[in-house]
């Protein structure tokens, strides 16, 4: 019998998360099928009791069911926990459902393994402090970096955030204007890029040596790309890694195999 898995969202027909599903299932001949089902913006909690009745082995979900998912299922990871939002669920044996978040972990990935970054010792610059951001902020702090600091737009939200995660490494809060010194590596979490915008922080902050990470993905360069580009900072590069990365460390939770990631990134590129 074929394996039934999902991404629940709303929007959810521009989902790469079937084809990248699909890419891992025949890589390994896993008999599975991965679909994108569109759920009313009211009908998540209803959707979730039905999963194992509608033969549903795992889910994905995106947006904007990530945190509402979070507070409806108490059995989490800890990821997932400390998120505040969920992007993959397991269905169990007995039908209860176990709540996750790889996000954090496919960003690291990518970062990682895929781009040639240590994270260790280095000054990290996160901008954003809502749901993208606060996904990031645990796993980003267990590569122990020297200094994590999260700029906003809205302060008062990086500073709640700070509060969250103190006691996991070294986390301050700031305004983008204020941001100060040079970073090795800066992530925008902000969704800035979907308004074709920029956080304004200073251009000093980017030397011939920053990494600059925009956890949105796009066809062409995200105006976050392009401004790193134009700092002539080191790598300037989109989420779409992530974007594969977090899927696979999905597909692992589920399957138990660590997929080949690569060649889907390639694959999703052209
Ligand atoms: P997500 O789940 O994608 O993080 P969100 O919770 O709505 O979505 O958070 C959006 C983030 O992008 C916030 O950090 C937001 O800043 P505020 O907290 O001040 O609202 C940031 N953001 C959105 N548009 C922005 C823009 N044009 N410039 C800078 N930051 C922006």
């Amino acid at each position: 019998m074929t394996d039934k898995y999902a991404v629940l969202g709303n929007p959810v027909h521009h989902s790469k998360s079937p084809l990248i599903h699909q890419s891992f299932a025949k890589q390994y001949s896993q008999n599975m099928d991965y679909s994108a089902e569109l759920i009313p913006l009211n009908g998540i909690e209803e959707y979730l009791k039905n999963l194992q009745s509608l033969g549903f082995m795992g889910v994905n979900i995106t947006v904007p069911f990530k945190e509402k998912v979070w507070e409806l299922i108490d059995n989490k990871s800890e990821f997932a926990a400390l998120a505040g939002a969920v992007n993959t669920i397991t269905i169990q044996e007995d039908g209860s459902l176990h709540a996750d978040n790889t996000d954090g972990i496919g960003l690291c990935r990518d970062l990682t393994h895929n781009h040639g970054m240590q994270l260790n010792n280095k000054r990290i610059l996160l901008l954003g402090a809502g749901g993208a951001a606060r996904g990031v902020i645990q796993p980003l702090l267990e590569q122990e970096p020297a200094e994590l600091i999260i700029a906003n737009r809205t302060v008062s939200k990086a500073q709640n955030l700070v509060e969250h995660f103190t006691d996991f490494g070294n986390i301050s809060a700031t305004g983008f204007l204020a941001v100060a010194g040079e970073y090795d590596i800066i992530i925008n979490a902000t969704s800035a890029s979907l308004q074709g915008q920029v956080p304004p922080i200073p251009a000093t902050a980017v030397t011939r040596k920053t990494f600059c990470y925009d956890m949105m993905y796009s066809n062409e360069d995200t105006s976050f790309v392009r401004w790193a580009k134009h700092q002539h900072a080191f790598g300037s590069i989109d989420g779409l890694g992530m974007l594969v990365e977090q899927a696979a460390e999905a597909f692992r939770l589920w399957r138990g195999i660590k997929p080949e990631t690569q060649s889907v990134i390639k694959l999703l590129r052209t």
